[in-house]
């Protein structure tokens, strides 16, 4: 067979695997055997040395033609098959767009927050200002300079976990007092802040106590602060955060850093006094622990006990959270199971 043969039979069986191919990497093969560098056309181009020199052009021009036409079919067929793949790519992704949406869950803030910024909020509006302490305390803030001594025994009620015998995670914000009242420039006007924060005790925890709660600190200091001022100041909280009728009542109590102290009780909000299962049938609940700040504890401040007096009160959000939103267990806020905080959503 010659040249001229052989490159007219290897095109039209080409052309027909071409026609033939039902794929792009079908197609792809046919171009690689037939045009590639070690196909039959380089391989005819290459045996034209053993041609008569006039047989040589004609030759070369009819395998370029070959080529050429290959080239051109096999562009052709690619065209017509990827189209075809396109389509029926489309045909097998189609939308239902009649199918529900995925359903992105929405968070909502946890009630303990609602109830803190709600106080925040209360007390900014009469001119205090938010300190934030930090969770892990000295002993000697903690303890010491809220009058309670190494040794003292109102430490007991307040164990909790040392990092060093002089560093521990705070047992109270108490310790807020103190920092705040020895940094506090007086020449500036009275000192008037809350501070809320986390707190841990070495408790067992049950349904009304938990080795991490939280508290909030309040703390006024000036000349002629009395108990009158404390008094109005816990009604005022108490109506704005459980209704106007909200009467306030101060039983006498301890603690090392308040003489006198007092124990608050607000008039039941659910009953209004009368008695029912929130306020255990006495028409009051205990709501948090204040009195006037130790004349001590204002000295180990800096502060002139003869000039200044002040106020201060401890609460505890998670009870008035608990009181609010009727939850009868104080592990419920710190389970991290969003089934309970859901409940609240919108309150
Ligand atoms: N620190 C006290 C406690 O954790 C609560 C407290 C009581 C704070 C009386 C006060 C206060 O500021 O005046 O038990």
């Amino acid at each position: 067979m010659s040249l001229q043969e052989q490159l007219e039979t290897l095109e039209k069986e080409t052309l027909q695997q071409i026609d033939n191919a039902t794929d792009l990497d079908a197609l792809n093969q046919i171009r690689v055997q037939t045009l590639g560098k070690k196909g039959p056309i380089t391989e005819v181009l290459r045996g034209m040395k053993d041609l008569a020199p006039e047989e040589r052009p004609k030759v070369g021009s009819f395998a370029n033609q070959v080529r050429d036409t290959l080239t051109q079919q096999i562009e052709e067929k690619k065209a017509v098959l990827e189209t075809e793949a396109l389509n029926q790519a489309l045909a097998a992704e189609s939308i239902d767009v009649t199918l529900p949406g995925k359903q992105i869950p929405q968070g909502t803030r946890h009630i303990l927050n609602k109830i803190i910024e709600e106080i925040e909020d209360i007390f900014v509006g009469m001119g205090y200002q938010i300190i934030e302490g930090s969770e892990v305390e000295q002993d000697y803030y903690n303890f010491e300079r809220m009058n309670i001594p190494k040794n003292h025994p109102a430490r007991d009620m307040q164990d909790t976990f040392y990092i060093s015998d002089e560093l521990l995670i705070r047992t109270h914000t108490s310790p807020v007092q103190a920092r705040t009242m020895e940094t506090h420039d007086f020449s500036k006007g009275p000192l008037r802040m809350i501070s809320p924060g986390k707190v841990f005790r070495r408790d067992t925890d049950d349904a009304t106590h938990s080795h991490q709660f939280h508290q909030i600190e309040g703390l006024v200091v000036d000349k002629h602060i009395t108990m009158g001022d404390l008094k109005g100041t816990l009604e005022v909280l108490m109506k704005k955060m459980f209704g106007e009728n909200r009467e306030v009542r101060l039983r006498p109590s301890y603690f090392p850093f308040t003489e006198p102290s007092v124990e608050a009780d607000v008039s039941c909000f659910k009953c209004g006094g009368k008695g029912c299962n929130v306020c255990k049938n006495t028409g009051w609940i205990e709501i948090l622990g204040s009195g006037m700040v130790h004349p001590d504890v204002l000295e180990m401040s800096g502060i002139d006990s003869r000039e200044y007096t002040g106020f201060a009160f401890g609460l505890g959000p998670d009870r008035i959270a608990m009181l609010r939103y009727g939850v009868n267990d104080i592990r419920s806020f710190y389970l991290n199971d969003t089934r309970f905080i859901d409940q609240f959503k919108g309150e």
